[in-house]
């Protein structure tokens, strides 16, 4: 029996040593942890199990017959949990083959995809290679077909979280593309369809890999990634904190967790949030910190179209999604960008029962060329189509600006709002006093006189929450010092609300 055991212990050590000790070395030697050390540290300690160790690739071209084949065949995958809560993890090991992708190394990873749906538990995959093994052609790229069926038929169902952790290219890349969040580690890894050497070759472009597809391009300009991390340590620490935020699927209840802030709270130093010149900008991240259990908030794509704030929070210790217009940048407009990361934000919160709590400060769409031939027509529909789709608890507070279309499109009563509110310093109109003035009044230009008495009639008629609050449009008007009070109660209430859409095969948001 001890030989038999022995045995069984020898195929366990050879398989963790993955590509073996140089490799290893290697890894370690750029900056970055193995899959194995990665899970360990994702995964609640000891709660790792592990599925397919002694899997092998079964290709014979090109030589992969020759010499010793490598147990695992270069993906470690199970499941384990984080904070007691069942998650699956596969993590690609770049030690073999560069984490390259092959026929069987696909079946470990769609098995579990199988796995973690049928459990309704969210997976995720820590990326960290070239993508589809070169030298097994169709067989890895039907094997990449495999994976991406199963990321579409999960997506809304489980959430999926993408955290690339090295090179990759090619299918890891598009998987990723495929999943709820995806999240980078700063200057070791990188995302792209074809790397440098194939954009040289195919376009005379010279480009390094950190400009072509860096955490720093794909946390800013592209918006691929929704944040990066200094290293794999930071990074899977996060992805813990992130996973406690979210439902295991679209079935589950908000996971709530206990929290020692009194959702009584009154916070006099709101009172003075908004500066006296409405002109002037204020950090919108305030009021959200000071709304949220003991101010935990995690922000998504904090550096991409920073003129809107989302990510989650809690309030008596349920999860919450936040969109907010932040002042301090762009005034809070909303262009391209903003429009679509809230609209993907909403979408997300909507799939998974999360509420949505808007905070509203906002002078309009972006005017301008640039937007319009950018499509700033189709791309700020995505987000009024969010809004209105979404049945979801929908709590709104209008802080300041809620001009024109915007105003609408902000999470308003007229796109189900559940509970809508303002504060006293709040502005609902179709636009702001200058531009209106000029537009009505136009004859009277020339009188400055007459134009300050336009402006200030307007300002004092239009610029104040109480018309909206006259037609119900706003249910109360509330003082700032009492939001956190009125949201977590607004929230109570909407707990088990009710609200299906018209059935339907899936709608058709304009992409
Ligand atoms: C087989 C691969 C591989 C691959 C890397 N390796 N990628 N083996 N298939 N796709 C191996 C290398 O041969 C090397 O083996 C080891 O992994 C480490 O790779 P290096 O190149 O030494 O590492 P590095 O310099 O860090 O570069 C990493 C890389 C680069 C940027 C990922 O390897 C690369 O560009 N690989 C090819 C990427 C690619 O084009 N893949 C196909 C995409 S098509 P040794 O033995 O020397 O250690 C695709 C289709 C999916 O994925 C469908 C999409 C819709």
């Amino acid at each position: 029996m001890k030989h038999i055991l022995d045995k069984l212990q020898e195929r366990r050590d050879s398989a963790q040593l993955g590509g073996g000790k140089k490799r290893i070395d290697a890894q370690h030697g750029r900056g970055k942890l193995t899959a194995r050390e990665r899970i360990e540290l994702l995964l609640d300690h000891g709660s790792f199990e592990e599925f397919d160790m002694f899997v092998q690739h079964r290709c014979t071209d090109f030589g992969m017959d020759e010499g010793e084949k490598i147990s695992g065949d270069g993906v470690v995958t199970g499941w384990g949990t984080v904070n007691g809560r069942p998650i699956f993890v596969f993590a690609k090991d770049f030690t073999v083959f560069g984490g390259s992708l092959s026929e069987t190394h696909a079946q470990k990873i769609t098995k579990l995809q199988d796995m973690a749906l049928k459990n309704r538990s969210p997976i995720i995959g820590l990326f960290d290679a070239g993508g589809a093994r070169i030298q097994e052609g169709v067989a890895a790229l039907g094997g990449y077909g495999e994976v991406f069926q199963r990321n579409v038929l999960a997506s809304g169902v489980i959430p999926q979280i993408s955290v690339i952790m090295g090179p990759c290219a090619g299918g890891d890349v598009y998987s990723p593309a495929m999943t709820d969040f995806i999240f980078m580690v700063r200057d070791t890894s990188y995302m792209f369809v074809t790397g440098p050497d194939v954009v040289k070759t195919v376009t005379n472009e010279i480009v390094t890999a950190e400009e072509l597809g860096g955490a720093s391009v794909h946390t800013t300009k592209s918006s691929i990634a929704d944040k990066a991390y200094d290293n794999d340590v930071e990074a899977l620490l996060q992805m813990r904190r992130l996973l406690d935020f979210l439902p295991s699927s679209n079935s589950d209840e908000l996971p709530e967790w206990p929290s020692f802030d009194d959702s009584e709270r009154i916070d006099h130093s709101l009172d003075t949030l908004i500066p006296d010149n409405p002109n002037k900008p204020y950090d919108i991240k305030e009021l959200i910190l000071k709304v949220v259990d003991e101010s935990d908030f995690f922000e998504i794509q904090e550096t991409h179209a920073k003129n809107i704030v989302v990510g989650f929070g809690r309030i008596e210790g349920r999860t919450v999604g936040f969109v907010a217009n932040q002042p301090m940048v762009l005034a809070g407009v909303l262009d391209i960008d903003a429009s679509k990361k809230a609209a993907r934000f909403v979408r997300f919160c909507d799939c998974f029962n999360i509420p949505i709590v808007t905070f509203v400060d906002v002078p309009g769409f972006l005017p301008g060329t640039a937007q319009e031939y950018g499509g700033l027509i189709k791309h700020g529909a995505k987000l009024l189509f969010a809004y209105a789709e979404a049945t979801v608890p929908k709590v709104t507070l209008i802080t300041r600006k809620a001009f024109g279309g915007a105003y609408d499109v902000m999470a308003s009563k007229h796109l189900r709002g559940d509970v809508n509110y303002a504060w006293p310093t709040a502005q609902i109109a179709v636009m702001g006093a200058k531009g209106a003035v000029e537009i009505i009044f136009r004859s009277e230009i020339g009188d400055p006189q007459k134009i300050a008495q336009r402006t200030k009639s307007y300002e004092d008629r239009f610029l104040s929450p109480f018309v909206a609050a006259e037609r119900g449009y706003i249910d109360e008007v509330i003082m700032p010092s009492a939001t956190r009070k009125r949201i977590a109660r607004a929230l109570a209430l909407l707990r088990h609300k009710q609200l299906e859409n018209p059935w339907k095969k899936h709608d058709n948001i304009p992409l």
